[in-house]
Formats: C-alpha cells, sequence, structure tokens
C-alpha cells in the first residue's frame, strides 16, 4: 500500500496506470470503521486499483470545537486500509490542499444544500463540495464511493458531478450499523457511556416512522416522533424530517412514484449524529 502526502505523487502514480485502470476511490476523514471499510470493499470489488483519502477539512466543520475534536488514528487506519487491500492512501496536510487560503468555494446545488444539514451546519456543503472537487481533481478517480449514512452529502456530491461535468461516477452504498441498530460513526467514539447506552433509541425511532409511513400521514409521524423523544431525557431531537429523496424537500401531499426517506439529527450530549432510512 504506497501511503503519499503530496498531490504531484498521487497524479503521478495515478498517471503511470494504465489507462484501462479503473480506479475506485473512497474520501474519508479518517478514525475509520467498519462502515468506511464497507465502501472501499464495494470499491475493491468493482476497480482495479482502489485509492483512500484521510484528510479532516477544515472548510466542512461549523464548529471550531468539532474540528479540533474530530477523533484520530492514524495508526489503526493504516492498519485497517491495509487489511482490505487498499491500493494508494493520500494523506494530505491542511497546507498542502489549500496553501495559505483556507477557505470554500461557494456554491450552489439546485437547492439541496439548503435543506437540513444546510439549515442547521451553515457552509458545511460548501467546504464538502469544495475539498471533494479538489480531490477528484487530483485522483480522477473512476468511480467514488459515498455512505447513506451521509444521505443528504450524497445527493449533493451527485449533484456537483452534474453541475460540474466531472467524469466519475458516484456510487452510493448502505449505511452500516453497530449491531444495536446505531449507524457507526466516526464520532461515536466521543459518546459518554450513557449516550451511547441510549443512542440505539435513534434508529429504532426512525425504524417505527418508517412502519406509519404505510397508514398514517407524515405530520402525524413527525408529531409522533418528537413526543417519543421528550420521554428520552438524554437525546435531544434537532430535527426529524420525512423528505423526496430526490429534492430533499419536506413532503407535502405524497406523490405517486416519488421516493421519500426520513431523516433524523439529535444530540447526545456534545455529540450530533444523524440517521436517515429509506420509507
Ligand atoms: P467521513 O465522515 O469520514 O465519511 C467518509 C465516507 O464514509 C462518507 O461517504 C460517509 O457517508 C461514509 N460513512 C460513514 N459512516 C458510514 C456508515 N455507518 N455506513 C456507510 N457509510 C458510512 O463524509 C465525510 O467523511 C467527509 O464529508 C468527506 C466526504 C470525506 C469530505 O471531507
Amino acid at each position: 500500500m504506497l501511503v503519499f502526502a503530496k498531490i504531484k505523487s498521487v497524479k503521478q502514480k495515478i498517471s503511470s496506470l494504465k489507462k484501462e485502470t479503473s480506479v475506485g476511490f473512497v474520501p474519508t476523514m479518517g478514525a475509520l470503521h467498519e462502515g468506511h471499510l464497507s465502501l472501499i470493499k464495494h470499491a475493491k470489488s468493482e476497480n482495479d486499483y482502489v485509492a483512500v483519502s484521510i484528510f479532516v477539512n477544515p472548510t466542512q466543520f461549523d464548529k471550531k470545537e468539532d474540528l479540533v475534536n474530530y477523533p484520530k488514528t492514524m495508526d489503526s487506519d493504516l492498519e485497517m486500509l491495509k487489511s482490505v487491500g487498499c491500493d494508494l492512501v493520500f494523506i494530505p496536510s491542511a497546507a498542502e490542499i489549500y496553501a495559505n487560503n483556507i477557505q470554500s468555494q461557494l456554491f450552489k446545488f439546485d437547492g439541496l444544500e439548503h435543506q437540513m444539514e444546510g439549515k442547521h451546519r451553515k457552509g458545511h456543503f460548501d467546504g464538502v463540495g469544495t475539498i471533494v472537487k479538489k480531490l477528484f481533481e487530483i485522483v480522477t478517480p473512476t468511480k467514488s464511493y459515498f455512505g447513506e449514512k451521509d444521505f443528504q452529502q450524497l445527493q449533493i456530491i451527485k449533484k456537483m458531478v452534474e453541475l460540474y461535468q466531472v467524469p466519475v461516477q458516484i456510487i452510493g452504498c448502505d449505511i452500516y450499523r453497530e449491531k444495536d441498530g446505531l449507524a457507526m460513526s466516526s464520532r461515536n467514539v466521543r459518546l459518554t457511556k450513557e449516550h451511547r447506552k441510549v443512542a440505539p433509541f435513534i434508529y429504532k425511532t426512525i425504524k417505527e416512522a418508517k412502519n406509519k409511513f404505510g397508514t398514517k400521514n407524515a405530520s402525524d409521524i413527525m408529531q409522533w416522533v418528537e413526543q417519543e423523544f421528550e420521554k428520552q431525557p438524554l437525546l435531544e431531537l434537532e430535527y426529524f424530517e420525512i423528505a423526496s429523496e430526490k429534492t430533499l424537500e419536506t413532503i407535502g401531499i405524497k406523490q405517486p412514484g416519488e421516493k421519500y426517506r426520513a431523516f433524523i439529527a439529535v444530540l447526545a450530549g456534545e455529540i450530533r449524529l444523524i440517521d436517515n432510512i429509506s420509507l
């Protein structure tokens, strides 16, 4: 497994591959877990060569303390990447990516950026768009893999690729969960014991919301979810939304043929957790 910190080294290696070599790419912020590995295994199964980036991207953090406290586990990350047969890891510094201008490009993603996470994390998707676009320019992958765990991010990346005509295919991957249902996240290790214990309540609730979706209307389900969280003092509901998968707009009247998804963000103490489920 090659480990590079410089853009030039990555570009050189990728351009030395035979023209017909397919390159699968998985961008990450490290603190890797089985969820990340499931994306890499998916990439492995569909490509000749697999590249992963580890970069805690400063421009996508709206809260400085979240950036500072983001878990860093480089040694175990590299071990995990080796174990799944990753071919190349790109671990740039912020200076390598941004030089001395740590700033986002401003994007419009056809309104996708104004929904849910966009309302609660100002500038987040400009930061994500900026880094992913730069990484695509460096790695020039054939296909790139993103988790449905961050469904809005996945849709935004698909939109960016369409709007900027980036020649890469975006592949969405299933959410990987702990045995108790909690969606895996690098932030889970920062939960207190008490918060970790109650956190599976999030998935349990959206699963029940899914069951209700056939028979109840969306506003009744939203109200029910709010009431459920009132009974759970350790978890604070930030938002629960039922929205179109395509536009991410809150459901109005159910449209035949339209796919919907339930989205949730919850504060467990200091830690913000998100999850979603197709309906
Ligand atoms: P990060 O949170 O490290 O996630 C990297 C990729 O792993 C994302 O596509 C994310 O959706 C996916 N992922 C995380 N947890 C998952 C789970 N439990 N199941 C399936 N997939 C999961 O998302 C980012 O980093 C950054 O925003 C990034 C795209 C790298 C840009 O900086």
